[in-house]
C-alpha cells in the first residue's frame, strides 16, 4: 500500500454553481486522484484544502518554540507546534505528494506558503550544520514523488517562454521540493485562463491528459510497501 498526500490551494472550489468559477488546478489534481484510485483503491489518501482552510501563519512564538529543545518546551509551546507536527507527520508518511496551486501575483498563494512555513522546520524536515560550509541546511526526508499542478491566467513562464523572468511559482516549488523529501518531481501546467480562448481549452485538456497518464504510470509502478520513508525524525 502507498500513501498519497493531496494538497489543494486555490481559494476557489472545484465545483461552483457557475462552472466558469471552478478551480482549474483542483480539477486537474482531481483527475490525477481519480485515475490513481481506479488503479489502487486500497491506498491511503490524505487530503487538505489549504486554500479554503489555510494553516496559521507562523509567529515569533512559533519560532521560539521550534528553537526550544523538545524536552524543555512548555505546554503552550507544544500546543503552538501541534499543527506543524501534524502537517509534517502527513508529509513524512506520504510516498506520493500531489500539490495543486494557482499562480497568484506570479507566485504561490499565501495559503500554500503558510503550509510550507509550517512544514519546513529544523530537525524535522531539515537539519543545520555549519561544518557543511556554504550549504549548512540538509533535507531529512527522501524517497518521495511529487506531482505539482499549476494554473495561471497568463502563459509563457517556462524556460525560454515570454514571461520566464516572472514565473516564480514552479521554480519556488522546485526549490522547496527537497524539503518534502521529493527525489522525483512531475510538473503539470495549465495556462491562458485569462484569455479564455482555444489555447486555454487545449492547455487544460492537455494538463488533464498528463495528470491521468502520470497517475497511471506511477500507480502501476509503485511497489506495494512504502519505500524509503524517513519518519525517524518526526
Ligand atoms: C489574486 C489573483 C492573482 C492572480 N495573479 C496571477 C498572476 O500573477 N499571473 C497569472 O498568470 N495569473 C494570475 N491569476 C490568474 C490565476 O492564476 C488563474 O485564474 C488560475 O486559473 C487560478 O487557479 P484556479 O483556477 O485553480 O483557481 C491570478 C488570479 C487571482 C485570483
Amino acid at each position: 500500500m502507498s500513501i498519497i498526500l493531496h494538497i489543494d490551494s486555490s481559494v476557489r472550489a472545484a465545483k461552483n454553481p457557475n462552472p466558469d468559477h471552478d478551480s482549474i488546478s483542483k480539477n486537474i489534481a482531481r483527475r490525477f486522484i481519480d485515475s490513481w484510485k481506479r488503479n489502487r483503491p486500497e491506498d491511503e489518501y490524505i487530503y487538505r484544502d489549504v486554500g479554503v482552510n489555510p494553516p496559521d501563519f507562523i509567529t515569533q512564538d512559533w519560532i521560539g518554540a521550534v528553537f526550544t529543545p523538545e524536552e524543555k518546551r512548555t505546554p503552550a509551546q507544544r500546543e503552538r507546534l501541534a499543527l506543524s507536527d501534524k502537517l509534517i507527520a502527513e508529509v513524512a508518511k506520504a510516498d506520493v505528494i500531489l500539490i495543486s496551486s494557482p499562480m497568484y501575483n506570479y507566485g504561490m498563494p499565501a495559503q500554500l506558503k503558510a503550509w510550507f512555513d509550517q512544514i519546513v522546520r529544523i530537525d524535522k524536515t531539515f537539519d543545520f550544520d555549519l561544518s557543511r560550509g556554504d550549504y549548512p541546511l540538509q533535507p531529512l526526508l527522501s524517497g518521495k514523488t511529487l506531482i505539482v499542478v499549476t494554473s495561471s491566467g497568463e502563459f509563457g513562464f517556462e524556460k525560454g517562454g515570454i514571461r520566464e523572468q516572472s514565473g516564480h511559482l514552479a521554480p519556488h516549488l522546485r526549490t522547496l521540493s527537497k524539503y518534502l523529501g521529493a527525489d522525483t518531481m512531475y510538473e503539470i501546467a495549465a495556462e491562458y485562463q485569462e484569455f479564455g480562448d482555444e489555447r486555454h481549452h487545449a492547455s487544460v485538456t492537455n494538463a488533464k491528459k498528463q495528470a491521468e497518464s502520470i497517475a497511471l504510470e506511477l500507480s502501476d509502478s509503485k511497489p506495494a510497501p512504502s519505500f524509503n520513508r524517513e519518519i525517524g525524525h518526526v
